[in-house]
């Protein structure tokens, strides 16, 4: 008979933010070469090793793509040694493979875990996604307004004025009546090429980052790390699968999901208490990038637990010419 073992998010956390910092430290030397397939692969490379030592029995979730498009770090892949609770994973190596070969800001290195069956099988498509910080009553916007009404009662909610507002889109044409609507209350919009795990964290730190709201829509996999994030630092997000023909209708039929038209609140996409960790590639408002000096590389990492709202950041500082870290 095998023994159950609880996840003890407390102790694995710690563990967490090395897997994060080595998918990090190994995209460190691609960061503004041009080449998004070869940092991406040595951050995937670095993350799968880290979590192939600890002690979990992992399942990948929310991963590198359906099995048969990515030869590692696939959803459905088991990771770990094993011997230890059995967890969920979401993981994104490179969140910002673009911004990393282009040495633009905000690129990430991102990792949930939760106990199993935490957290949905978003397949991969398109999700519709809403997103403010902590402080404001539940339902303050929904996906059901029309994006000027949810800049005003976010505005209303702060006590400001819409023009006092500042939304965080995805530069995209598919956004450009999106950014219309959201000008015409007078809001202020950062548009950001890439990366919008990032882009909705942004929202939990508005003192630091200047962004109240995130609106548009961008990967389902990457939303269901964005609640992750939302869920230690408090915050909404909200999100809706998108399909844009059989294909992805048939992705979600294989993630098990029936309800198409569904609209998950942040609770439903990671159902239980997790762990986030994610560590800085490029500079960004919520982490800085690595730190490269002559014999030496520094990263920093945020590792947070949804259980006690902790929200740790981490300075990390190896020497480049030892054996790989984990060693
Ligand atoms: P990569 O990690 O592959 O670089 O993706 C970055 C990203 O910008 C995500 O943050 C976002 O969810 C998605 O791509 C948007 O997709 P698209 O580029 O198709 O609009």
């Amino acid at each position: 008979m095998t023994r159950k073992v609880d996840f003890n998010d407390r102790m694995l956390s710690l563990g967490l933010a090395r897997v994060s910092e080595a998918a990090a430290l190994a995209a460190a030397r691609l960061i503004g070469r041009g080449n998004e397939k070869a940092a991406d692969q040595a951050a995937v490379d670095a993350m799968r090793t880290q979590l192939n030592m600890l002690d979990i029995d992992g399942l990948v979730v929310i991963g590198e793509g359906e099995r048969d498009e990515a030869p590692m770090l696939f959803v459905g892949e088991r990771v770990g040694t094993g011997a230890g609770p059995a967890v969920d994973i979401a993981l994104d190596p490179l969140e910002g493979t673009t911004l990393t070969a282009k040495d633009m800001p905000n690129a990430l290195t991102v990792i949930a875990m939760g106990p199993r069956g935490s957290m949905l099988h978003a397949p991969d498509v398109y999700m519709e996604k809403l997103a403010v910080g902590p402080g404001y009553p539940a339902g303050v916007v929904s996906l059901d307004m029309a994006p000027g009404d949810r800049v005003r009662s976010l505005a209303e909610a702060r006590g400001c004025r819409p023009a006092d507002i500042t939304v965080c889109i995805l530069e995209r044409p598919r956004h450009e009546k999106l950014v219309a609507a959201v000008r015409d209350t007078g809001a202020s919009i950062r548009l950001i090429t890439d990366g919008d795990v990032a882009g909705v964290i942004h929202c939990a730190e508005r003192e630091i980052t200047g962004i109240d709201m995130y609106m548009g829509s961008g990967g389902a996999p990457e939303g269901v790390l964005a609640a992750a994030a939302l869920k230690c630092m408090g915050g909404q997000i909200v999100g809706k699968l998108l399909f844009r023909n059989d294909d992805e209708v048939a992705r979600a039929r294989r993630a098990g999901i029936d309800n198409l038209d569904r609209v998950y609140s942040r609770d439903e996409m990671v159902t239980a208490d997790v762990i986030f960790s994610a560590t800085g590639v490029t500079n960004g408002s919520i982490v800085s990038g690595i730190k490269r000096e002559p014999g030496w590389l520094t990263t920093e990492t945020i590792l947070m637990r949804s259980k006690t709202g902790s929200v740790r950041r981490m300075i990390y500082r190896t020497p480049v010419d030892r054996p790989a870290a984990g060693r």
